[in-house]
């Protein structure tokens, strides 16, 4: 089979590789991103990349422009002027981001930024929590007969008019614990019914990831409940429920600890 030209191409000195690290779990690391982060001369990465990938980067100098929440961080102008600048310098740059660098990421607004200022850049797609966290749950989003459709959303911004329609049969949000209680209203709006099952996934495929499961209309009490903080991910719809049937497998991984049942 032919090797594809981006895995085979040389690393090269004033480009920005914009690197997916996937969700955690360091063997969720895609090769090309290993590969990209072993020749990288400086790394500007945020709070979710965990350490056992960030030491791929040996020969790096590492600079985290994370935050948490609304909490202290580099603006995201001084991040693209900065990635400019070191790739005019000549440094094999690496902007490391948590999942994929176009999920929720804000790796467009750095592409673009790059891309105006005719810096050359690769595109590293990562895992994304999205799918990989609720599967290493062992939750799918969809499942035949059950969940034919998937919507992805952020918690961010869940204010505001409903949307006219149930958005899919699975949602997944991301950055949505801190909102439960609007996810929870919004989900309700758009017709989903209160008994739909849910589940909150807690540094999912991470040694300490939680999972907790829960009816959608008990979801804001659960996360007061069991302390659940960022990064999490809420899952609803039935296919929640098949996990019910893949649990035994999941909780034999260390680590990992099963909260509550699913509700009827
Ligand atoms: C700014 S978004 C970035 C998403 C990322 N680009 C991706 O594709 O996974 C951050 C949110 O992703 C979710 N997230 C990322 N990693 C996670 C993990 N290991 N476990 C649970 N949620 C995670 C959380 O909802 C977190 O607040």
């Amino acid at each position: 089979m032919a090797e594809s030209p981006r895995r085979s191409a040389a690393l090269r000195a004033g480009t920005v590789y914009l690197v997916g690290a996937g969700p955690g779990d360091p063997g969720l690391l895609t090769l090309r991103g290993a590969e990209v982060l072993a020749a990288a001369t400086v790394v500007y990465h945020d709070y979710l990349v965990t350490d056992p990938i960030l030491r791929r980067a040996a020969h790096a100098r590492l600079v985290d422009v994370g935050k948490v929440g609304h909490g202290p961080q580099t603006t995201q102008d001084a991040i693209e002027r900065a990635l400019v600048q070191e790739a005019r310098a000549g440094e094999c740059v690496v902007r490391l981001k948590g999942g994929d660098p176009f999920v929720f990421g804000r790796g467009t607004e750095e592409a673009l930024a790059l891309a105006d200022a005719g810096v050359p850049f690769e595109i590293v797609p990562g895992v994304s929590s999205a799918f990989a966290v609720p599967a290493a749950a062992g939750i799918p989003v969809t499942a035949r007969g059950i969940a034919s459709s998937v919507a992805v959303m952020t918690g961010h911004s869940v204010a505001g008019p409903p949307p006219a329609a149930p958005v899919a049969d699975t949602v997944v949000v991301l950055m949505g614990v801190a909102n439960a209680a609007a996810v929870r209203d919004r989900l309700l709006q758009s017709g989903m019914k209160p008994a739909t099952p849910a589940a909150v996934i807690q540094r999912g495929t991470c040694p300490d990831e939680r999972v907790v499961t829960c009816r959608l209309d008990e979801l804001p009490e659960v996360v007061i409940r069991e302390g659940l903080t960022a990064p999490s991910i809420l899952v609803v719809g039935e296919a929640v429920r098949l996990r019910e049937r893949l649990a035994l497998r999941v909780a034999a991984r260390d680590g990992v600890r099963v909260a509550a049942g699913v509700h009827d």
